[in-house]
Formats: C-alpha cells, sequence, structure tokens
C-alpha cells in the first residue's frame, strides 16, 4: 500500500474531490495564462472549445509540442480564433519555466502523463491532463500524492461527468425512476473500410526525423528507431497506451461510477483479442475486440464490450434498474423506458412516463468537453470545485487498468481495497 495514500484517504480525497482554491489575488482583468502542451488531434480542438468555454477569463500564451507541423498548424489557429501568436515550445519542461504560465492542459499520449503532470504541479501550475490519467495504476497514485501536496486545481479530462445528459440520468436515477440498480450494460462499436484500419489516423507526409521529435515523444518509453506509425498511431502501441482500455472503456466505466455513485470494482475478467484487422503488415499490439465483466462489492456487475468491425449499436451505458432503464447513448441521447412487466407493472411504475432527451436540442451541448473546461478554469478562478479530480480520474482509470492486466495475463483481476492494490486469481 502506498504510504502517504491508504484507502481511507484515496477514497476520502474522492469524496470531497476538491483542491484549495488558487490564484486568490487577481486583479478584475487579469486572465488565467495557460500553456498548451500537445496540439494533436485532441489538443487542436481543444483550443477552439476554450475559446467557447472561458473566452474572457484566459489567454493561451503557450504551447508545445513535438511535430513541427502542427506547432504551425496550432498557431495558426490561434492568430484565427484568438487573435494572438503564443510562444512554442518543443521541450514541455521549457514552458513549464515560464513563470508567468499559470495552468497546463496536457494532451499528449497516455505514457507521457505521470512525468508531465507530476513536471507541471512543481512547476507550479494548475493542471488539466486528458483520461487516461496515467498509464499504469501505480503511475496514477503518484499523481494523486503529488496533488495532495501540491495545493493545486487539477480536472482530469473525463468530459462526461460535466455533460448536463449524464447530471440528468444521474439524477433521474438518484430519484428512483428505474428502481434498484444491480445491473448496467456499457459498449462501444466502431467500423471502417479495410483501406482505414481502426485507429490508422493519417500520418502528416511531410514527417520526418527532423521536424518531429522521436526521442522526446518516446520519453520514459523504452528507446527504439524512429517510426512514424508508432508516433501518430500510438494508440495501438502497449508502450504507449492501454488501447480500448483507457482510451475508450475508462470514459464508460467512470461515467457509470458517477451515475451510481460507484467507485473502483472489486473484480475484472476480460478477453479478446485482434480479430478484425489483421494485415500482416499491420503490426498493431492491442485488441480491435475486447469484452469484460465488472463485479463491484455492493451487488453491481458491469457487462462491457467493444468491437472495431460492426458500428450499428453505436456506443452508450444503460442502467437497467429492476423498474426501468436508463440509457444515453452516443452522449447525444438519453432514454428512460420503464419496465412493463409484460403488462402487470405496479401502479407507482406504470405511471413513469418516457423520456427523451437529446443533447443539442435541450443542452445546446455536443458533449461536455466545454464544459469542463470551464469548470476548470472557475475552479482554478476560486469560484467552483473540479467535477474529476485526479482521485475520480484514477478511480476511473484503474477499471481500465483492470482490464488491460486481465487480458493480458488472461487471468481475473481482483482489486483490494484494503492494500490498494490487485491480484489475480
Ligand atoms: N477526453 C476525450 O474524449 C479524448 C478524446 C481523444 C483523445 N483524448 C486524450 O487526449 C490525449 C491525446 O490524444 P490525441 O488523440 O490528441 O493524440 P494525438 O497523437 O493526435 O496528439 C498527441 C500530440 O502530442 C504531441 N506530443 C507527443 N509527444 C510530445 C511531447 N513529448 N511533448 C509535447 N508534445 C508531444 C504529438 O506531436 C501530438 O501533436 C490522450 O491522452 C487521449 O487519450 C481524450
Amino acid at each position: 500500500m502506498p504510504d502517504e495514500l491508504n484507502r481511507r484517504d484515496f477514497l476520502k480525497a474522492a469524496a470531497i474531490a476538491v483542491g484549495p482554491v488558487a490564484l486568490p489575488a487577481r486583479g478584475a482583468n487579469e486572465k488565467v495564462n495557460i500553456g498548451w502542451i500537445g496540439v494533436g488531434t485532441r489538443g487542436y480542438a481543444g483550443l477552439d472549445w476554450m475559446h467557447s468555454a472561458a473566452p474572457n477569463d484566459v489567454k493561451i500564451t503557450a504551447i508545445c509540442d513535438t511535430y513541427q507541423g502542427y506547432i504551425a498548424r496550432a498557431k495558426d489557429r490561434m492568430q484565427t480564433i484568438w487573435g494572438n501568436a503564443p510562444a512554442t515550445y518543443l521541450d514541455y519542461r521549457d514552458l513549464l519555466a515560464d513563470k508567468s504560465v499559470d495552468a497546463v492542459f496536457i494532451m499528449t499520449p497516455e505514457h507521457l502523463h505521470h512525468d508531465m503532470t507530476i513536471a507541471a504541479l512543481k512547476a507550479g501550475k494548475h493542471v488539466y491532463i486528458e483520461k487516461p490519467l496515467a498509464h499504469t495504476i501505480e503511475e496514477g497514485f503518484d499523481i494523486v500524492r503529488a496533488w495532495q501536496q501540491s495545493g493545486k486545481i487539477v480536472q482530469v479530462g473525463t468530459q462526461n461527468r460535466s455533460s448536463s445528459l449524464y447530471k440528468k440520468a444521474k439524477e433521474l436515477i438518484q430519484q428512483g425512476t428505474i428502481g434498484d440498480v444491480h445491473y448496467a450494460r456499457a459498449f462501444w462499436y466502431r467500423n471502417s473500410l479495410p483501406n482505414d484500419p481502426a485507429w490508422r489516423y493519417v500520418i502528416p507526409p511531410d514527417t520526418n526525423p527532423q521536424n518531429t521529435d522521436w526521442n522526446r515523444f518516446l520519453g520514459p518509453a523504452p528507446k527504439r528507431p524512429w517510426d512514424s506509425q508508432r508516433y501518430f498511431q500510438w494508440r495501438l502501441y502497449w508502450d504507449y497506451s492501454g488501447g480500448i482500455s483507457t482510451d475508450l472503456l475508462v470514459h464508460q466505466t467512470d461515467i457509470i461510477n458517477f451515475m451510481l455513485d460507484k467507485t473502483v470494482p472489486r473484480s475484472c475478467m476480460a478477453s479478446g483479442g485482434i480479430y478484425r484487422w489483421t494485415d500482416k503488415n499491420d503490426d498493431r499490439e492491442v485488441p480491435d475486440t475486447l469484452s469484460a465483466i465488472y463485479e463491484y462489492g455492493d451487488d453491481f456487475h458491469i457487462n462491457y464490450s467493444c468491437y472495431f468491425g460492426n458500428e450499428r449499436y453505436g456506443y452508450g451505458e444503460q442502467i437497467c434498474g429492476n423498474d426501468g432503464t436508463i440509457e444515453v447513448m452516443n452522449r447525444q441521447d438519453l432514454y428512460f423506458t420503464p419496465e412493463t412487466f409484460k403488462g402487470r407493472a405496479p401502479a407507482n411504475v406504470k405511471a413513469r412516463q418516457p423520456i427523451h432527451l437529446n443533447g443539442q436540442k435541450d443542452f445546446h451541448e455536443g458533449d461536455g468537453a466545454i464544459n469542463h473546461f470551464r469548470n476548470f478554469i472557475q475552479s482554478v478562478l476560486g469560484n467552483e470545485k473540479p467535477i474529476a479530480p485526479p482521485p475520480v480520474g484514477q478511480q476511473a482509470a484503474i477499471s481500465g487498468h483492470m482490464a488491460t492486466l486481465s487480458f493480458k495475463n488472461q487471468k481475473k483481476i481482483v482489486w483490494d481495497e484494503a492494500a490498494n492494490t490487485y491480484h489475480f486469481v
């Protein structure tokens, strides 16, 4: 058990869900200066979302990336959307040395989250760190400890917690709309044509070892020669990613935890493989097919599945209560459907009307990302509490890591709450 972080502290920290408030003595016109680390797919889109989230409260003064093409693209976008030209850095440690930067957004591959988050906290910055919190369970606990010692605001990028649709679903469940809950299904299904394999994202044609800093990308990962596929398609390799478990599944176990006030499952049994994307030239390592069964300590069960060869059912979470179902599909549609008991529903269940809410129509939201950014900035300003601080991000990540560990070891994994660690059975 990590000495400084016993189970009680971990759960308490998650329940309090707040770091000390910061930036107490800022002038009315003073903005939060932001350094943006990683302007790839997520980081680049985030520059726009931040403009919607907090246009008057922040200034993006610095960006950092190890691929020159993305730095140039981000500078361009900054000029168009924000009308300023941030300083640019290749090495995130140089950005962190800039004393005028108050907070950083870390939008880099998973294996870099640990070192970057801890260095940022040590440099006195507030941190928005993309999910998963870290690449391993142990690294995640390091971040939780560093956050506890730092007095800084940290928000983990599990943005569904900030979505009005999921907040509504939580409220309905808490009101007893679906009765007792012991069972949930969650799934993420995708498909693409044979010439567009899953997660083989486009590699910029101009990339080369001169304009793309391979060693800084590798960071703490094992050294190996330049490989543009690994750089731009890092999700497919264990050194940098947990694959489906930490990319997609964590969002879903996280939001089920949120809706049902759960924390960490007691066990996980995962199974799957590379079944669809098997071209002999495709050196992917992570599965394209994964199922995971989670048992929680209080008679609750999650049945999870993901497959990259059929998208008929999209993605979502279905909370199957004894009196009805609440489901959130594709982060856009919330449905409540009462049980009918084959025409014999008790009067109180019969009286409940089905509900359908749409994120765009009813809340003017794509998903929770913009709200999540705003909640982070308002927390830095001392006006709110972050909805996804590190203990909560760690709980989400543990579910993902449990699935990866179970899959790789072909064994059931059990989370030991007392020791804050795991074993296989
Ligand atoms: N919350 C969500 O819904 C969501 C969605 C997509 C991605 N993400 C997360 O965002 C993160 C980034 O994912 P992505 O899809 O944008 O990946 P990406 O590969 O498109 O972008 C990563 C960026 O990091 C840069 N980079 C790599 N090493 C670096 C280093 N040492 N210093 C600075 N920059 C470096 C790369 O050049 C690239 O621009 C991941 O943690 C991912 O899980 C979250």
